[in-house]
């Protein structure tokens, strides 16, 4: 079914008013199929008028016919939103119990936070690299015994910007061994307000917690398969053991735009040179985009070939920020090969992520 003929279905979004819950209000408002029906952010949000809500932080203005709706608690017992085919959530990591709550209450929920993304029978999805491991939301009903409800991850932000690189690579070349990721991460990553000005103005900081841990760890969930009858996942089957990944993470005073500096060794030992990893690079083809999920980029990797590129200002918002960026491809004299990658950590590392896996749930009869 195309998307001009797939009927609609109404869609809800928890955490509203934060950061990743304006880019779903903005990428969803003029969605081909799905309709915003439902909003809930905490009690201090509830009750009144989105507009009134929220500090809107977006260069374009809030859809109008947003503004007026009423913005309700994170409740799956709220009328609006048992009529949703999906729940879209922004929800902060301290409030994860509000998105088993929706699940258990049989809504499919699509989840930003990290609560579930270790949970063996939660698929943790890039779109645009391991789309299939949808399949095990089957497993993850029959434990819960949920006719319909599911939860559904997307990856940590800069874990995101890198596994498309990596997945190219690993499709083309084999296994990898190592990879080192150095980050520089923009602001908005943190959420609003965020982190203060006086701290991150003419400075670099280089710590974020926990952050280091879920780019070393979610890396081999992603980059793995399923088992044999989609019951749980294959912490990285596709080579002998786990990918060794380690990880250094940045704040940078950049509004939007995480970068990440990544060197990586392949299992083989064979190095491939620049150009024909820049040609695997760009020929990259992810099924999503095959499959012509609306809101999948045209390309999923776009590789620039100037030496100062990617960059996030200049970069970030092509394709509606739904692409990683790969440049600087050069040969790395202490593993195999090094590059700079960047994505726009509030679309696809975020919101954009969840829509394109709930457009492909769609595709694949995961959503009636
Ligand atoms: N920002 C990014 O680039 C990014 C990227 C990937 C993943 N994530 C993840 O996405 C999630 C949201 O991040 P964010 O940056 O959008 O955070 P944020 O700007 O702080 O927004 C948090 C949202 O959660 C709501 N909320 C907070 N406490 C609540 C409660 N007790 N009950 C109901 N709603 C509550 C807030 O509502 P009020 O306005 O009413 O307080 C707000 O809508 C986090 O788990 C984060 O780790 C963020």
């Amino acid at each position: 079914m195309s998307s001009s003929t797939q009927k609609e279905i109404k869609v809800g979004i928890l955490g509203a008013t934060g950061t990743v819950g304006q880019r779903f209000i903005q990428l969803l408002s003029t969605h081909p199929y799905f309709r915003l029906h439902a909003l809930g952010a905490s009690s201090r949000s509830a009750g009144q008028t989105y507009a009134a809500a929220t500090k809107w932080k977006l260069a374009t203005p809030i859809p109008e016919e947003v503004a007026g709706m009423v913005v309700s608690e994170c409740d799956p017992s709220v009328e609006a939103f048992g009529e949703c085919g999906v729940v879209f959530s922004g929800l902060d990591e301290k409030v994860g119990e509000i998105e088993d709550a929706f699940r258990r209450a049989n809504l499919v929920v699509f989840s930003n936070a990290k609560n579930y993304r270790r949970d063996s029978l939660v698929p943790l999805i890039v779109p645009t690299v391991n789309p299939s491991h949808l399949s095990v939301v089957r497993a993850q009903q029959a434990s819960l015994s949920l006719s319909k409800g599911y939860l559904v991850t997307n990856a940590n932000c800069s874990t995101t910007c890198i596994v498309v690189p990596l997945r190219a690579l690993e499709l083309a070349f084999g296994p990898l061994k190592t990879v080192m990721v150095t980050t520089l991460q923009a602001i908005s990553g943190a959420g609003y307000p965020g982190v203060s000005s006086l701290d991150i103005l003419d400075n670099v900081v280089p710590y974020i917690g926990g952050e280091e841990e879920k780019i070393e760890w979610e890396t081999n969930k992603i980059l793995g398969g399923v088992t044999d009858g989609d019951d749980g996942f294959d912490l990285h089957a596709a080579g002998p053991g786990p990918i060794n990944v380690s990880a250094h993470c940045n704040r940078v005073p950049v509004i939007d735009g995480h970068t990440a500096c990544v060197s990586v060794a392949f299992q083989s030992g064979t190095k491939p040179s620049v150009e024909e990893v820049k040609k695997v690079l760009k020929g990259y083809k992810a099924e999503v985009v095959e499959l012509g999920c609306p809101s999948a980029p045209k390309e999923s990797i776009v590789l620039h070939e100037a030496q100062d590129r990617p960059q996030p200002r200049l970069d970030k918002d092509l394709y509606a920020g739904a692409a990683v960026h790969v440049g600087r491809v050069r040969e790395c004299n202490v593993l195999d090969i090094k590059f700079v990658c960047m994505l726009d950590n509030v679309r696809l590392g975020a919101a954009t992520s969840s829509v394109i896996n709930a457009e492909y749930a769609v595709v694949k009869g995961f959503i009636q």
